[in-house]
Order: structure tokens, then sequence, then C-alpha cells
């Protein structure tokens, strides 16, 4: 039998919905309203998937999503989500050939990056993806005295219901957005969506919200869970996950992590999507009571490496010939020609001699700054040509601050 690839049409929604979840060991019952929302914030014109005599045995899509690159410039940025192949047909390339299809898509609508989460960190670098924004999963345990050294905070926290947070998590996410590099815009939609998961998680019950604001103005929020573990007659156990912790400041950033760890009966607190460099370990009073372990985040595929190299800026002045490697589209790889530093950059093709020759993984890897091209071209992931070429791209290429993107999609 042979496989069509193409987009769905809205008819299919559900049936895609259905392929989806159960690609992923589930099934899929969502509410009347989940549903409308799914269809609104994933068309049929953003889907690739591939049928069998008519049934869905594989899918995927990809959101239009923008986000900051270094420098604050927004780029386009195709969000790819919902990725699976039916267990009936594994291992015969359906994803290499929907892969294929779905970033050659982006590439027309204009998109000169995509991102996503990989279930299995394996799965993405045969198809150009890089490592691009690393997290932490953390774990604190609190029954030291927790923070010692905490910024200046001017604003405060409070709680609020899920309106309220409906109504100002959205203003901190925007205030992130701007922050750091990697982080998508996310429409009213997405918000609604998102909401909707907001209920009890197995036996964790319903999150707690709060807010920080300054002046009235929403800088950051955190969502977290507590579990009590306590047995009369013991030392008093708890646990406490944070579902997700939004700064924009640093003065957020250190109100939210004081009210989390210092909040009495839950005495391990942890979280899985912390950024890099966030300083959390500078704060504590005792650095070991922090257990701290990498997480590859998100994965960033290049596709217009002239466009996406253009938008950012660097943080040194210079000029380099890069020549990429593209096995899995070997129409966008090519040699490129950077020129840029703090205040812009332009970069073109060329046909002058290459400082540089690495695969478009490690191009992705580094773009954002969140690796350094040293330690790749370490681990055989990047030849240097002209001595100095390496140190001049990890000086060009360095973030203010590490990336980080804490919307699962
Ligand atoms: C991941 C998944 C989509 C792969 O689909 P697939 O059609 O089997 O992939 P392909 O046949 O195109 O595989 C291409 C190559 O990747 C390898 N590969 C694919 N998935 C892999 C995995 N999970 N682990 C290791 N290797 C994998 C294949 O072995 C093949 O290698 P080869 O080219 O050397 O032969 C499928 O296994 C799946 O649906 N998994 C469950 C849901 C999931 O995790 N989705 C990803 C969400 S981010």
């Amino acid at each position: 039998m042979t496989i069509e690839y193409r987009q769905i049409t809205s008819a299919e929604h559900r049936r895609f919905g259905v392929a989806v979840e159960r690609g992923f060991g589930g099934h899929y019952k969502p509410s009347h309203e989940a549903f409308a929302l799914d269809k609104k914030t994933l068309t049929p014109g953003m889907t690739m998937c591939a049928f069998e005599d008519g049934e869905i045995v594989g899918t995927s899509g990809a959101y239009p999503f923008e986000s900051a690159v270094p420098g604050g410039a927004i780029i386009k940025n195709s969000g790819v989500t919902a990725v699976t192949v039916s267990t009936t047909h594994r291992r015969r390339g359906v994803l290499t050939n929907m892969m294929d299809r779905l970033l050659k898509q982006e590439r027309e609508k204009g998109h000169p990056v995509a991102s996503l989460w990989a279930s299995e960190s394996v799965i993405y670098g045969r198809f150009g993806y890089g490592m691009s924004i690393q997290h932490e999963v953390i774990k604190i345990d609190t029954r030291q005295e927790a923070l010692r050294h905490v910024p200046k905070v001017p604003g405060r926290i409070r709680f609020v219901d899920t309106d309220e947070a409906r109504q100002l998590f959205p203003i901190a996410w925007e205030a992130a957005v701007n922050a750091y590099s990697g982080i998508p815009r996310r429409d009213d939609d997405h918000w609604d969506r998102g909401m909707m998961d907001l209920g009890p998680r197995d036996d964790w019950g319903k999150p707690w919200l709060i807010v920080y604001e300054e002046d009235g103005k929403p800088l950051g929020y955190a969502i977290y869970f507590v579990k009590e573990l306590h047995v009369f007659g013991e030392q008093t156990h708890g646990l406490m996950n944070a579902d997700i912790v939004v700064s924009s400041t640093s003065a957020s950033h250190a109100a939210l992590w004081n009210h989390l760890l210092n909040v009495d009966l839950y005495d391990t607190v942890s979280t899985w999507r912390q950024p890099s460099d966030d300083g959390l370990a500078w704060m504590l009073a005792d650095q070991r009571q922090l257990e701290r372990k990498p997480y590859d985040g998100i994965w960033y595929r290049i596709m217009d490496i002239a466009e996406a190299l253009s938008t950012r800026t660097y943080l040194a002045d210079g000029s380099l010939v890069f020549e990429v490697e593209d096995s899995f589209i070997p129409e966008w790889g090519g040699r490129f020609e950077l020129s840029g530093g703090p205040d812009g950059a332009n970069c073109v093709e060329t046909t002058k001699t290459p400082n540089i020759t690495l695969p478009t993984a490690t191009l992705a890897a580094i773009y954002l700054g969140g690796a350094k091209l040293g330690e790749l071209k370490r681990a055989g992931r990047a030849e240097e040509h002209i001595e100095g070429s390496i140190a001049l791209a990890d000086a060009m290429f360095a973030a203010v601050r590490a990336p980080w993107c804490p919307l699962m999609f």
C-alpha cells in the first residue's frame, strides 16, 4: 500500500487528534471547548500527515510562533508539534518523509527557523535539529535556611484565581518574551487552551497560582502543586512541584523563588524547566541542597541560514565564512559569510574560503548562544580552517543570558 503525504482537511481534525494521542499512548477525549480551540490553534494548513488507504498513520504540525533572538529582534519560528507515527507503521521512513515535507512547507511560509521539544533526544539530530535551549531539572531541600542572597525586591507576591491569572499571566509572559531569546508569543486562543490544563494533576490536587507585581504591573508568575506526605509521629514532610516559574526581571525571579522555598511543611521543592543561568544556586545559603540536572529542552532547525543569521545581533564585531553541511535538505546548506556585531548583522551566500565547516545542527545549537562552538569542536562537531575562527565565533555568538523556553508545545 502506498503512503500519501498531505495536510488534513477541516473534516479530519478529530481523527488527527485521535491519531496524535494514540501515537503517545493516550486517548483523545477533549471537552467541546478544548476541541474547538485545538481546531483554531492548529489549523489544517499547519499540518503534514501520512495516510494509508485513507487512514491517518502519521501526524505532524507547526504553530506559527514568533520569538526573540539575541539583540531582541523577533523571528518567525515554526513550533513543530504533534509528531507521531502509528505503532503499526514505525521504522519505515514515515517520519523522515513527513519531516522533509513539513520543513519545506514551513520555509515556504517564510519561517527561517523551526523548533521543537523532543520526546527522545536521539530522534531529531538526523533532520538537522541542534540542541539550542538547555534547561535544568532541579530539586532543593529546604529544611536548611534556603535563600541567603536575595536581590532587592520592590514588588509583592499575591495569590490569584484562574480568572485573574488569565488576565495577568499573559502580561508577565510577554515581558518574559522580550527578556529572553526563545520564548514564543502566545495569542488568546493559546492562553485559553493552556488555562484548561490547570486542573488537578494526578494525586497532586489543584495548583496554586501566584503573581509578582510592581506598581500593579505583573512581571512574573508561578504555578505550583503541593502534596503533604506527613505521617503523625514523624518529622513533617511534604513535596512541592513548581510546574512553571516565569519571571522577566531579577526581582521577580528572586521574589517568586523566595516564596516557593519558604512555604512551610513542604521540604522538597522541584521543577524541571529552569533556565540554566538563572542565578538560583548563587542565592542559596547552602548550594549542596540544590540538585541540578541538565536536560535537553528546545531543538532548533535553521531553514534559511542567511535570514536567521542576519536577524540576530552579535556580542562582538567580526566576520566569518561558514561552510554549512545539510545532509537532510542539502540545498539549504552552502557557504555563508556573516559580518555582524552588537548593532546588526548581514549574512549572504559567498564563494570565499571558509573559516569553519560545520553541520547545520551545530549551527542551530549555537544560534541563540546556548552552546559554545569551541565545545562542539572538541566533540568533533565543527572543523576550524583558520586559527582563531572558533574563538571569534564564540565571542560573537555568546549570549548575555542563556536562551529559555518554558512553553510546552
Ligand atoms: C518518533 C517516531 C515519530 C519515529 O517515526 P518513524 O516513522 O518510526 O521514524 P523513521 O522510520 O522515519 O526513522 C528515521 C530514522 O530515525 C530512527 N528513529 C526514529 N525514531 C527513533 C527513536 N525513537 N529512537 C531511536 N531511533 C529512532 C530510525 O531508526 C531511523 O533510523 P535510520 O535512518 O538509521 O534507519 C515514532 O517512533 C513515534 O511516533 N514515537 C512515539 C511518539 C513520539 O515520541 N513522537 C515524537 C514526539 S517529539
